[in-house]
C-alpha cells in the first residue's frame, strides 16, 4: 500500500486478518525487519507494517520529528481502513514513535508493546553525537553509520548472514532519511511520564544480550507503567525481532489473546 503526504510517498504492507497490529521498525532499518514476526501472526491479527519516511520504500523528507512520524502512522492506519484503536508495537526508534502516538493520538492506541526500546530522552552527549553523525551522513553517505552499528545490533550468537544482510540494508537507507531520523531522535522528549500515565496495557520485550537498550531499561519501563509485563529473551541482542522472531511473535500473540479476553469479559 502507498499513500502520499505533502508530496512524500509512504509505503506499508498489510497482511492477515483479526485485531489490528501496527509494527514500527527501528533506526536505520525498514519494515522488513518484522517479516519473521508478521508471518507468524497473520493468522491471528491484521498486521500493518509501515516504512517510516526516509527508510525502506518510503521517500525521505528534509526533516522529520517524532510528531511527523506519529502522524504519518495514523495516516497509514486511516488508509488501511483502521480508524479505531490498534495494538502499537515499536522496536527501538519505533518505540520512541509509538510513545509519541500515545501522547498525540491516545484514542488510536489500544495497547503498546515496546521492543528493545527505552522511555528516557538522550543525554546532552548523545544529542551532540547524533547531530555530528547526521552532518557526517549528509557528507559521506549512510555506509559509515551502518558499519558502526552492525556489530552492536546483534547478540554474539547471531548468524553472520543476518549481520551481513542488515549491514547492507542499513547502508542502503538514504542519507537524508538517516540524518533526519538522527535529528528527530536527538529532539525527542523524555517519555517516562507518558509511561507512568499510560492508559492501556504495556508489553516490554528485550533481548538478554541487548547492548543498545539493555534489560535494565526494559525493567524500568515495565516498573513505571500501571499495567505491564516484561519478557526477556535469551541469546538475543538489540535485533530481537530478527534474531528471535518466533519468541517475539509468541509474546505478541499472548498479549493480543489477553487483550481480547479482557475485552470479552463482562465488566464488573
Ligand atoms: C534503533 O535501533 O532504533 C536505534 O539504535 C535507537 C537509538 O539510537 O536510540
Amino acid at each position: 500500500m502507498e499513500i502520499e503526504i505533502d508530496g512524500v510517498r509512504l509505503y506499508a504492507s498489510v497482511r492477515g486478518s483479526g485485531p489490528p497490529l501496527l509494527l514500527v521498525h527501528g533506526f536505520p532499518l525498514h519494515g522488513g525487519m518484522w517479516d519473521g514476526v508478521a508471518e507468524r501472526l497473520e493468522d491471528r491479527a491484521r498486521v500493518v507494517v509501515p516504512d517510516l519516511r526516509g527508510h525502506g520504500r518510503s521517500e525521505p523528507s528534509r526533516t522529520a520529528t517524532m510528531r511527523r512520524y506519529a502522524d504519518d502512522l495514523v495516516a497509514v492506519l486511516d488508509a488501511a481502513g483502521e480508524n479505531g484503536p490498534v495494538v502499537v508495537v515499536g522496536m527501538s526508534m519505533g518505540g520512541y514513535v509509538a510513545l509519541e502516538m500515545v501522547r498525540r493520538h491516545p484514542d488510536r492506541v489500544r495497547a503498546l508493546a515496546m521492543i528493545a526500546s527505552r522511555a528516557g530522552a538522550d543525554t546532552p552527549e548523545a544529542v551532540a553525537g547524533r547531530r555530528e553523525t547526521a552532518a557526517r551522513v549528509l557528507r559521506e553517505g549512510s555506509a559509515p553509520v551502518a558499519a558502526g552499528m552492525v556489530d552492536r545490533l546483534f547478540a554474539p550468537s547471531a548468524a553472520d548472514a543476518l549481520r551481513a544482510y542488515w549491514h547492507q540494508e542499513m547502508a542502503a537507507t538514504p542519507p537524508a532519511g538517516v540524518a533526519a531520523a538522527l535529528r528527530a531522535m536527538a529532539r525527542r522528549p523524555d517519555s517516562r511520564r507518558t509511561l507512568k500515565r499510560l492508559h492501556c496495557p504495556l508489553l516490554v520485550v528485550v533481548g538478554a544480550d541487548d547492548g543498545i537498550t539493555p534489560p535494565t531499561e526494559a525493567r524500568a519501563m515495565a516498573e513505571a507503567a500501571p499495567d505491564a509485563r516484561l519478557r526477556v529473551i535469551a541469546e538475543a541482542g538489540h535485533m530481537v525481532p530478527v534474531e528471535r522472531p518466533a519468541e517475539v511473535a509468541a509474546a505478541l500473540r499472548d498479549f493480543v489473546d489477553r487483550l481480547d479476553a479482557a475485552s470479552a469479559a463482562p465488566s464488573p
